[in-house]
């Protein structure tokens, strides 16, 4: 008698190569379902300590995301340009190294020449004026003019009115002689230090310490969290509120990554940043009054304000280099933001 070999139909009613087949099938369902099991990692790379608003945004944004889509999505920091500087930032957005990132507006000019709009010294009145345009149809807009380079705008993250230093008081433009200003990557920063007749470095802020600590520049701006933050008046002992720009942040991810998600974990970000952007905002205020008395307190710098004949020599200067970026920016938006200046 024959003996049965394995095409016999085994008790299962399947044959020995269609039972591996429905073994392979199972495996690999297996593993699709243990990869979608597997965590959204977003990860969010920016150049600020965790002491400035939006350092602390970036802490908060991580404790709301583990509190609210614990298992679905986790959130990795990298602060204090620990893994890029804010020029590689967008690069590494792009290129799907990191998920998100919030670079000063200065940064985003190889993607949207019209968000210089921020940067035009004594445009906006107040960090209220800069807020109302950014809640305008025109600065709702910004948020998307770089989508076409695959870059969105999720939100507005406010630093603070920028600061002016050098080792010598600056109250009339004729103070700036022969100084030598650190500046972020901005063609409206360098217009600004070409009318003051100051010579440019542009650099990342990472390196604005040493710089100045080394004397090779000799003079800065920035918002007075990243300047206590960093100790820059370790190394200058005068600063000037001229309040003539605002430093903020335009919240970024990338576009295919953001439309990709699950609705549902999209949505559910959407309204954590809506949270996370009222609290950066709360705490960009509070920091720009208490880093700015840290500083005094330290002992090591005077501020110094400046008389309404003073700005006006200031205003003179530089509110006509507005006219040099009017066809990059548009006419419209520069208007609209010069309306944002009348409370409603
Ligand atoms: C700078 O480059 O000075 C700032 O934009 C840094 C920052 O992100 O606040």
């Amino acid at each position: 008698m024959r003996t049965q070999r394995s095409s016999v139909v085994r008790p299962s009613g399947l044959r020995w190569p269609a039972r591996l087949t429905v073994l392979i099938g199972m495996l690999v369902l297996l593993a699709v379902n243990a990869q979608a099991a597997e965590p959204i990692v977003i990860r969010f790379s920016h150049v600020t300590s965790e002491a400035t608003p939006k350092g602390h945004g970036a802490m908060l944004f991580k404790k709301m995301v583990e509190q609210r889509l614990a298992g679905k999505v986790r959130v990795e920091i990298y602060p204090r340009a620990l893994k890029f500087n804010d020029d590689q930032a967008l690069l590494a957005l792009l290129f799907g190294d990191v998920e998100l990132a919030a670079p000063s507006f200065s940064k985003f000019r190889s993607f949207s020449r019209q968000i210089q709009v921020f940067d035009l010294p004594f445009l906006f009145s107040d960090v209220d004026a800069v807020n109302r345009f950014q809640r305008s149809e025109a600065g709702v807009k910004l948020l998307d003019s770089m989508l076409s380079h695959g870059i969105k705008g999720l939100a507005y993250w406010d630093n603070g009115m920028r600061v002016m230093s050098a080792n010598r008081p600056l109250r009339t433009p004729q103070d700036f002689k022969r100084l030598r200003f650190r500046i972020e990557p901005s063609a409206v920063m360098q217009a600004q230090y070409r009318a003051l007749g100051v010579a440019t470095v542009p650099m990342p802020f990472g390196q604005v310490r040493e710089a100045l600590k080394m004397g090779l520049v000799t003079g800065q701006e920035n918002a007075w969290s990243n300047i206590y933050s960093k100790g820059f008046h370790d190394f200058q002992k005068y600063f000037t509120e001229a309040r003539h720009s605002f430093l903020g942040y335009m919240l970024v991810t990338n576009a295919e990554f953001w439309a990709n998600l699950p609705a549902e974990i999209r949505a559910e970000l959407e309204k954590i940043i809506a949270k996370v952007t009222d609290e950066v905002n709360k705490n960009a205020r509070e920091k720009a009054e208490s880093d700015r008395q840290r500083v005094i307190d330290s002992k090591k710098a005077e501020v110094i304000t400046l008389t309404d004949a003073d700005l006006e020599e200031w205003r003179t200067l530089l509110v006509p280099i507005r006219k040099k970026f009017e066809s990059q920016i548009g006419l419209e938006i520069i208007e609209q933001a010069m309306q944002a200046n009348q409370a409603r």
